[in-house]
């Protein structure tokens, strides 16, 4: 898989680059990498953001601006590119990540991450340039690209060869083998630590009465998550 971040900050994802699990899929063939938009502006000074129309506080990202970077990367009119690739804003207002969409995504050979700061894009860019406009949850960060690091580390876990032992994507939080739920609480020695026991039937051996326990613990967190509590 390649992905493409359009960030003004390329050098935050050195860090996740160096992640043990995007290591290793970096290291099976694919590949992420940075485009920093502030080169390609049409602008005087480095300029990429202007005042909002209508007045407000805050910078809006400009069309231009990432219509420029968009061209000098793919040689198309960024139009156009969205019908061969998934080009996706990330924004507060967008779809919400999950699971499910991380799998889809997962399953692209290329996606494009557009990265906004200040008070976001030009409604322009999401209208004509992405395919998508995806949100990691309903608060706002002060850009994309944390958000554009979510997503790449939880696609990354999905890609082959990404963790040691392919079972634990298998089972992990909101699989299809835990029905969409979170995952069950795990414990490790030791088995009893200032009176807090690790319940009975985990050290008892009984493969199945551990799965049924497990598959029961999963549910109750996902019911508990849906309530807007939840643990683990
Ligand atoms: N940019 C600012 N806030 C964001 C959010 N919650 N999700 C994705 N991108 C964002």
């Amino acid at each position: 898989m390649q992905i493409d971040i359009f960030t003004l900050f390329p050098q935050w994802f050195d860090w996740l680059r160096e992640q043990r699990h995007v290591a290793n899929v970096l290291a099976a063939g694919s590949r992420i990498e940075c485009v920093d938009f502030r080169p390609h502006t049409p602008l005087s000074g480095g300029q990429v953001d202007d005042t909002p129309f209508g007045g407000g506080a805050g910078m809006v990202l400009r069309v231009d601006v990432l219509d420029a970077a968009l061209r000098a990367r793919y040689g198309v009119d960024p139009v156009e590119l969205r019908e061969r690739r998934r080009v996706i804003a990330l924004a507060p207002g967008g779809r919400l990540l999950d699971e499910s969409l991380v799998a889809e995504l997962s399953r692209e050979p290329e996606l494009t991450l557009l990265c906004g700061r200040y008070e976001g894009f030009d409604e322009r860019i999401l209208e004509h340039f992405a395919s998508d406009v995806v949100s990691i949850g309903r608060y706002v960060l002060s850009g994309g690209e944390p958000a554009a690091m979510v997503i790449c580390d939880a696609v990354a876990r999905k890609l082959p060869g990404a963790l040691g032992d392919e079972r634990s994507a298998e089972e992990e939080s909101f699989s299809e083998a835990l029905g969409g739920n979170p995952e069950y609480p795990h414990y490790t020695r030791p088995a009893e630590y200032r009176g807090w026991k690790v319940p009975e039937v985990l050290l008892s051996g009984h493969h199945e009465r551990i799965e049924s326990w497990r598959r029961e613990r999963s549910r109750e967190r996902g019911a508990a998550q849906e309530q807007g509590g939840g643990a683990g």
